[in-house]
Order: C-alpha cells, then sequence, then structure tokens
C-alpha cells in the first residue's frame, strides 16, 4: 500500500480490503451457522438418538492465534481519524523503514508491561516521546511539499518521508562536489579504447 502524502489525504484513498474481508468473513459466519442450524434440524427430525455433527460455525471466521486485530487510534492529530487500525499499522510500518528505526523511536515503552518476548508493549497513544510530535510535524511538512509538487503537474511524483530520510533518522547531510563543475572537460577518448555503452 503506498501513503499518499498530500493535502487531500483521505482513508478513502485506500482500498476497501479490510472492510470487505469482514464482510465476507460476516457473510461466511453467517451461512455458516444457517447451515449448521439446518443440517441440525434436520437431524433432530430424521433420528434423535444420532447426535448432529454439524460443523462448528465458528470456525470461518476465528482469526489465526497469531494475527491479533489492530485496535482502533484514539489520538490521531494528523492523519485522518477515520483510519483504521490495520491501515494505521501500514503506515507505521512504512514510516519503520523510511526512516530505519523500530517503533519505539517514537512511541513510549511500557517497562512494566511486557510482551510475551519480554519486550515491553507500546503506549502508542501517549505523546510524550519528542520524536512522535516531529513525525507529525514532518507529516504536515510532507503534505505541503506535495501541495507544491502537484501544482508543477509534471510525473506525479510524490515525496515521502523515504525521499528525505533514505533510512535515517535524521537526514545525512548531503554535500554535491563543487569539484564537477571545475573539473576540465573529459580528454575525447584515445584511439582505440571502446566508450562505454
Ligand atoms: C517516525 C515516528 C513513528 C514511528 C517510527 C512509528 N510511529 Fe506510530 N505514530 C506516530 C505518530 C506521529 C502517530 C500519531 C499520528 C497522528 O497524530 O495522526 C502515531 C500513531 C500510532 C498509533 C495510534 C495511537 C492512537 O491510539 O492514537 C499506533 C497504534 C501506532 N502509531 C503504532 C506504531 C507501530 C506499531 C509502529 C512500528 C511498526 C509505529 N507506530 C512506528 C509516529 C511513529
Ligand atoms: C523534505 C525532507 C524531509 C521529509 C520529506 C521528511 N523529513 Fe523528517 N526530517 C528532515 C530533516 C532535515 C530532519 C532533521 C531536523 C533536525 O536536524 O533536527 C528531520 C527530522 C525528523 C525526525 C526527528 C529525528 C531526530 O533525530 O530526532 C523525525 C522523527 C522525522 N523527521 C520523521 C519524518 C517522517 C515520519 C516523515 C514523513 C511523514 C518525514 N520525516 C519527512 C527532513 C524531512
Amino acid at each position: 500500500m503506498n501513503v499518499e502524502y498530500n493535502s487531500d489525504y483521505s482513508a478513502a484513498k485506500y482500498p476497501n480490503v479490510v472492510r470487505n474481508l469482514f464482510m465476507k468473513l460476516s457473510t461466511l459466519y453467517l451461512s455458516a451457522a444457517a447451515t449448521a442450524l439446518l443440517t441440525a434440524s434436520v437431524f433432530i427430525v430424521t433420528t434423535v438418538a444420532q447426535a448432529p455433527q454439524a460443523p462448528a460455525a465458528g470456525t470461518a471466521s476465528t482469526p489465526p492465534p497469531q494475527a491479533r486485530p489492530n485496535r482502533a487510534p484514539t489520538n490521531l492529530q494528523v492523519l485522518p481519524k477515520d483510519t483504521t487500525g490495520q491501515q494505521l499499522r501500514e503506515i507505521m510500518a512504512q514510516w519503520n523503514g523510511a526512516l530505519g528505526v523500530q517503533c519505539n523511536a517514537c512511541h513510549t515503552e511500557d517497562t512494566k508491561n511486557l510482551n510475551p518476548n519480554g519486550k515491553s508493549r507500546l503506549l502508542c497513544a501517549d505523546d510524550s516521546k519528542p520524536e512522535k510530535n516531529t513525525a507529525r510535524t514532518m507529516f504536515k511538512l510532507t503534505g505541503t511539499i506535495n501541495q507544491c509538487v502537484g501544482k508543477i503537474g509534471s510525473t506525479g511524483t510524490q515525496v515521502s518521508c523515504g525521499t528525505c530520510h533514505r533510512g535515517h533518522l535524521t537526514p545525512e547531510a548531503f554535500a554535491a562536489s563543487p569539484v564537477a563543475e571545475l573539473r576540465p572537460p573529459q580528454a575525447t577518448p584515445t584511439a582505440g579504447t571502446t566508450p562505454e555503452k
């Protein structure tokens, strides 16, 4: 999924994959439940002695044990308020990659509340790490840049966090070599050397 950093940043841009999946699952659940009921009643009518062997209605919608549902965010100030937990997770993962950091670069760790793996859980709605607020400013800045870039109406290339950060929390200084412009024109290739293609 590509996060778009522009002024009309909107959750509507996300494909409704999550919602659709939910609908599918709930339809599946309902039909499974209906089938179970029907099967059960048929069994009861035909043979009272035989216990109904209806499939467990819940199986279809039971998520795999690993996948914990992403809770809906409560403290969004720059991202759209209706951003779902899943969308947020994807955006956050992109920020991790763009800045070459882990989630705790911006989010406070709850050192008294450990995951099964022994790592502290994160207090994601908490705003005490300055990096989190910097990231908010950065998000707005990126939107403003893209507004300007959009007015040029060129290739549609968007600036993202990674455009500047390139895998570093603090963007590395870039100094173009001033020598390049002062260098005398390249000598013409000597006879016998094949110019590179
Ligand atoms: C570069 C800083 C940064 C990194 C890295 C980052 N986040 Fe965030 N996160 C933010 C900011 C800023 C917000 C608030 C956005 C807003 O105000 O709209 C946020 C919000 C959240 C929220 C919503 C909290 C709430 O209830 O409002 C969750 C959950 C979250 N992040 C999880 C994560 C996870 C998980 C990771 C790692 C995969 C991560 N974040 C990495 C900056 C970051
Ligand atoms: C136009 C370039 C540019 C873009 C785009 C950009 N940043 Fe930055 N960002 C910077 C610069 C430059 C700094 C360093 C400022 C300083 O020296 O304190 C910085 C600093 C930060 C910091 C603080 C780092 C620290 O050392 O504490 C965070 C966090 C951050 N950016 C997050 C983001 C996120 C998240 C995005 C995308 C939503 C983003 N930035 C987009 C240029 C950019």
